[in-house]
């Protein structure tokens, strides 16, 4: 099949590199000429484990090519996917700006029949608008069939998921389209569930909602079991032993971040509130994050008042492991609020330090090495479980100017940290301390 891919973002881009993988002639469209320039190199503009090795093979291989161009890339297509971003409103709806130029342009270009794929996470009816635009602005001659498609890969296993995802949802009122869409993804050897446009939406909005709704849920929980000396990660694993509850994203921490939760949830209550319809639940789930993201800073404040001119040393920044995506991260509410308390922060972060700089505060200072983050700090706080950062050898801890570690994503087990002089608060697990030294000022 030759195929468009227009977008080139951590979907976009997994999206066309896979593609090609399996054997599909795949042309990436980006209106962002810098990262084209860089993807014809062979170069991944983002940070995702065997993308760019896959990448480089089939653009070596021919099957895998990239323009800014999109009446180039649209050129000859059977089926053109759109992958580009649909970020928050300021009142939490989706901007569908993109999606509908996106649209237009492949309206005003296309020559052939073409399918338009949807990628894209987009509230339900959108691709009924999409279909409208297409039909106003096509040539009478040429006909397109429209698909929903949702994404469900997970940044830092992003090619991974595409080779084994759970599902391939597949939305479309033309049958013929629905074929075509299963053909292309057949080798993938992922189960495919085909069904109507509006559910294939829902499917998507309906599936992070629920996700993000573990999340808060386990971090409530979390927050009952700080005040009763419970441990959060146990009370997790027995829940998970029920496979009607199931053990993942069931780990309790400072909150969701990223480029889909966040503003999947927010766009979710909209589309219901649209249809007058008051999501609470989801709701709370949306504020228990905002709460749980500060809840860091609440327990570094409790034991060390005041941090003024404290050095205080932050532990990843990216919003996950595996990813240098800094959308969302829990660091850029931490950081700004420590940076706000006069603090001396110095920050580490194997991947996202690039990404960092152009979001956080201008007056972090960043380190290439835990060690020299960690020395001297008067706290240290850590904010993604990176390997690197779990794999620390613990004794480093006591070389801080008073060892007080606050882990926001319980990344030690707690019988290690008993071995080594650490004040050691982490999340719904009992704190550890040989000698709790009153209030630290
Ligand atoms: N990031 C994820 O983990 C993830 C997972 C599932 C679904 N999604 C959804 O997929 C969509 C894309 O997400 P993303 O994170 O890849 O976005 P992104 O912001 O990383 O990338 C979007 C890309 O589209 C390009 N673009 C914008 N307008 C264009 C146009 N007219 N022509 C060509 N290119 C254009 C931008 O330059 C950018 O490179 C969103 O709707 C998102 O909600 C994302």
């Amino acid at each position: 099949m030759k195929i468009a891919v227009v977008g080139t973002g951590y979907v976009g881009l997994v999206t066309g590199v896979s593609l090609s993988e399996i054997g599909h002639t795949v042309t990436c469209i980006d209106i962002d000429l810098e990262k084209v320039e860089k993807m014809q190199k062979g170069i991944s503009p983002i940070y995702e484990p065997g993308l760019s090795e896959m990448m480089s093979k089939n653009i070596e291989e021919s099957r895998l090519y990239f323009t800014t161009n999109h009446t180039e890339g649209f050129n000859n297509a059977q089926v053109i996917y759109i992958a580009v971003g649909t970020p928050e409103n300021k009142d939490g709806s989706a901007n569908l700006n993109f999606v509908k130029q996106v649209a237009l342009d492949i309206a005003t270009n296309i020559e052939k029949d073409t399918i338009v794929v949807t990628k894209s996470t987009v509230p339900v009816g959108t691709n009924t608008i999409i279909k409208e635009i297409l039909h106003k602005n096509l040539r009478n001659d040429v006909k397109v069939s429209v698909v929903s498609n949702p994404e469900f890969l997970k940044e830092g296993s992003a090619i991974y998921d595409s080779f084994n995802g759970d599902r391939i949802v597949i939305g479309t009122e033309s049958k013929e389209a629905g074929d075509t869409l299963e053909e292309i993804n057949r080798p993938f050897g992922v189960p495919v569930f085909r069904t109507d446009v509006k559910s294939a939406e829902m499917i998507k909005y309906a599936s992070n909602a629920f996700l993000a709704t573990k999340i808060s849920f386990i971090n409530e929980i979390s927050n009952i079991c700080d005040r009763l000396n419970a441990n959060v990660e146990d009370v997790a694993k027995g829940m998970g032993l029920d496979k009607r509850i199931g053990d993942q994203f069931l780990q309790a921490g400072i909150g969701y971040g990223g480029s889909c939760f966040p503003k999947d949830t927010k766009a979710l209550i909209q589309i219901a509130g649209n249809v007058h319809y008051d999501f609470e639940l989801l709701k709370g789930v949306v504020n228990v994050n905002k709460k749980q993201q500060g809840l860091i800073i609440d327990k570094l404040l409790e034991r060390m008042p005041d941090i003024k001119g404290k050095k205080i040393s932050v532990l990843g920044l990216a919003f996950k492991p595996n990813t240098d995506d800094m959308r969302e991260a829990a660091s850029i509410v931490v950081t700004n609020r420590l940076i706000e308390e006069g603090a001396e922060v110095t920050a580490y972060d194997p991947i996202a330090v690039k990404n960092a700089k152009h979001i956080l505060s201008s007056e972090i200072t960043y380190s290439d090495n835990i060690k020299e983050a960690v020395e001297g700090s008067d706290a240290t706080l850590i904010l993604t479980e990176w390997n690197d950062i779990k794999s620390i050898d613990l004794s480093l801890f006591s070389t801080m100017n008073y060892p007080l570690v606050i882990d926001g994503r319980n990344c030690f087990a707690l019988d290690e940290m008993r071995k080594h002089k650490v004040e050691y608060h982490s999340v719904g697990r009992p704190v550890v301390s040989e000698e709790l030294s009153g209030v630290l000022n």
